[in-house]
């Protein structure tokens, strides 16, 4: 079985970070999501994998290579605008053959794998396989309407008013089925070819889509919560580990891990965190579900629950909290009068100051 990662797209959610890189490489617990994906599917036993590239094509193909560190072989295919989910696999027919493949969303976060999806799919031999999961929110997905014997009778893509709160998560299982279904349907309101529209197209004609509800962890890491949620979830699974230096004035609690390289001096760090290689902790609290990227420098201040990406400084600052940093950023405190917020930021960031 071969698998589809979808790596294109606009990423409009997580700007501005995304002005400048690809939403799939946002790092989690300082690793970028798409390579979670690349690993699920690797550990299913997929060995032949394309990514659908946009404009940051570049990027992503610096990212994953070949895809050997994966223990996979990766192809590219580019597409020439975000068209949809269904022109992804319109534009990959020659790639994906007349086998059954895996469909990734590359910004999909989903905790334990895929492997027992693939094989229960193998073993079934459905048309098409979704996986479903109760959202708080469903007018931001996918929405499925299940009968009374669990069949799929109705699916919408991010509906006004939604029938149900089972969102489709961003791994689907297709048969060549699909091809059809993909060349038959037309762009919806908002000019794209969208996947649900296909799978609704292979209910309406008898093909058998199975839908299976998953209870465990998912997450669309689209929106700023998300990520912060995501990087909370695999911190809290880490391994802690000292590879750089940490003295004796600072004190670690919990599961942390500092890189290598990374100095930690006359701090307190309260895991779960991961600090990355070569970052610099100094006179400074980093408290739960934190991540620090490399390169980082803190010093004389105070950051929890946040992403900070390589690169960045935070410094004579208290308390930051429920942030994602992107790279290269500088994050200072001034003192003395007039006691005001100095603020140079992209375009389309978010900022949140105590009144
Ligand atoms: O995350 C699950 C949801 O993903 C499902 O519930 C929805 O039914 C499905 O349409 C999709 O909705 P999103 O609005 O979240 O899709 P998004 O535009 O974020 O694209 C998902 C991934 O596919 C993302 O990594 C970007 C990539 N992509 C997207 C489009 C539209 C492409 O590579 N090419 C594209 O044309």
């Amino acid at each position: 079985m071969k698998a589809l990662v979808l790596a294109g797209g606009k990423g409009t959610r997580l700007r501005p970070l995304t002005h400048t890189s690809a939403k799939q490489l946002v790092p989690v617990a300082n690793k970028p999501v798409l390579y979670y994906g690349l690993e699920a599917l690797r550990d299913a036993g997929i060995t032949s994998v394309g990514i659908i590239t946009g404009d940051t094509g570049q990027e992503v193909r610096e990212a994953v290579g070949d895809g050997s560190r994966f223990g996979l072989e990766v192809e590219y295919i580019p597409q020439e605008a975000p068209l949809g989910l269904a022109h992804c696999v319109l534009i990959a027919r020659e790639f994906l053959g007349d086998e059954p493949f895996v469909m990734y969303l590359g910004d999909n976060f989903l905790v334990g794998g895929i492997r027992d999806l693939v094989e229960s799919y193998q073993a079934a031999g459905h048309d098409a396989q979704i996986l479903l999961t109760r959202v708080a929110e469903p007018q931001f997905y996918g929405v499925a309407e299940l009968g009374p014997s669990g069949e799929i009778v109705g699916l919408e893509e991010k509906p006004e008013h939604p029938r149900s709160d089972l969102a489709i998560v961003g791994v689907y299982i297709f048969s060549p089925a699909i091809h059809e279904a993909v060349r038959a349907i037309s762009p919806s309101a908002r000019g794209e070819l969208e996947i649900t529209d296909a799978i609704g197209w292979l209910i309406e004609r008898g093909h058998h889509v199975h839908s299976h509800l998953v209870s465990g962890y998912w997450k669309d890491t689209g929106r700023l919560q998300d990520m912060l949620e995501c990087n909370r979830i695999v911190l809290e699974q880490v391994e802690p580990e000292v590879h750089g230096t940490v003295d004796g004035l600072s004190e670690i609690t919990g599961r942390v891990v500092v890189e290598r390289g990374a100095v930690v001096e006359n701090s307190v760090l309260r895991g779960p965190i991961v600090v990355g290689a070569n970052a610099k902790i100094v006179s400074s609290y980093i408290g739960p579900f934190t991540s620090i990227g490399p390169d980082c420098v803190v010093a004389d201040a105070e950051i929890e629950y946040s992403i900070v990406l390589d690169g960045s400084s935070v410094v004579g600052v208290s308390r930051i909290g429920h942030s994602l940093i992107g790279r290269n950023v500088e994050v200072s405190g001034t003192t003395g009068a007039p006691n005001t917020h100095q603020l140079m930021v992209g375009d389309h960031s978010k900022i949140k100051v105590q009144a």
